[in-house]
């Protein structure tokens, strides 16, 4: 187990390195899905390194990124790797953007077992870790959720998707949510989102039709930070992830049940 995350996180704090050179050298930028949804270079450069040095440590083992094609696992393990998590932030300079690289079992978010993750913010300096069972770390010190009295007092982040009717309904399930909550937040790095909502800095964190990659690391640093965390709600093949101190979990997810999201 702690080999693995120890590769978890050299993985991500190597690719995050990366990234932030390539930055320096200038990008090359593409789009994905819609013109909203941005591709750099660096994005496709991260996941190529860290595949590569997966398929000589680990060639046994299954890969699943957001930038190339998946492979499946001889050995029943299977890594999960957002090369750029927040690639918006990434191209306007904001630093909050991270590598995230997990190690999972099985093959369906809702129900694998991820054993180890890291989430690594070069531009801040921060390093997000866990493994299954073992409490969470930002740079090497244990962190926890934090305990809001009430989801009124609390403050909550989400994400929005690339597509704009998607945004739309997004946008409204938010103007119900906004007047129950103290504030809401929307970083632009899910993997982040719920690593704040693994250290206090968010009290709560949802977003539908984030990919596993989006959440596979930042979930279990949530979960072993002490927070609680939901991923297996998929709508119209968009998935829900939900994170919340445990003192409004059941609240927020009625809440967010209540708005549609
Ligand atoms: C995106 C970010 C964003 C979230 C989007 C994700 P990407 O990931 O995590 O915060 O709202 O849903 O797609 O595209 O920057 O890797």
């Amino acid at each position: 187990m702690n080999d693995l995350l120890t590769l978890a996180v050299e993985l991500a704090a190597e690719g995050a390195e990366l990234a932030l050179r390539l930055r320096r050298d200038g990008l090359e930028v593409g789009t994905k899905s819609s013109p909203v949804d941005v591709v750099t270079n660096a994005d496709r450069a991260v996941e190529a390194h860290i595949r590569a040095r997966l398929s000589t440590v680990r060639p046994r083992d299954g890969f699943l990124g957001e930038e190339s094609d998946a492979a499946e696992s001889e050995s029943g393990l299977t890594w999960v790797v957002d090369p750029i998590d927040g690639t918006v932030n990434f191209l306007y300079g904001i630093p909050e953007w991270a590598c995230s690289v997990a190690v999972v079992e099985g093959v369906d978010p809702a129900s694998w077992t991820v054993h180890a993750g890291a989430v690594v913010n070069a531009a801040a300096g921060e390093r997000f870790a866990a493994a299954r069972g073992g409490g969470a770390t930002r740079n090497g010190e244990p962190i926890r959720a934090g305990a809001p009295a009430d989801l009124a007092t609390s403050l909550v982040g989400t994400g929005f998707g690339y597509r704009a009717e998607v945004r739309a309904e997004q946008g409204r399930a938010l103007q119900a949510l906004l007047p129950r909550v103290r504030d809401i937040r929307r970083h632009g790095a899910a993997s982040l989102d719920l690593c704040a909502v693994a250290c206090g800095r968010l009290d709560a964190y949802a977003e539908r039709g984030l990919s596993p990659w989006d959440f596979a690391a930042g979930a279990l640093v949530a979960t072993e930070a002490g927070a609680a965390v939901a991923a297996g709600d998929v709508r119209e093949g968009r998935r829900l992830v939900a994170a919340a101190a445990p003192t409004i979990a059941d609240e927020f997810a009625a809440a967010v049940t209540q708005i549609g999201l």
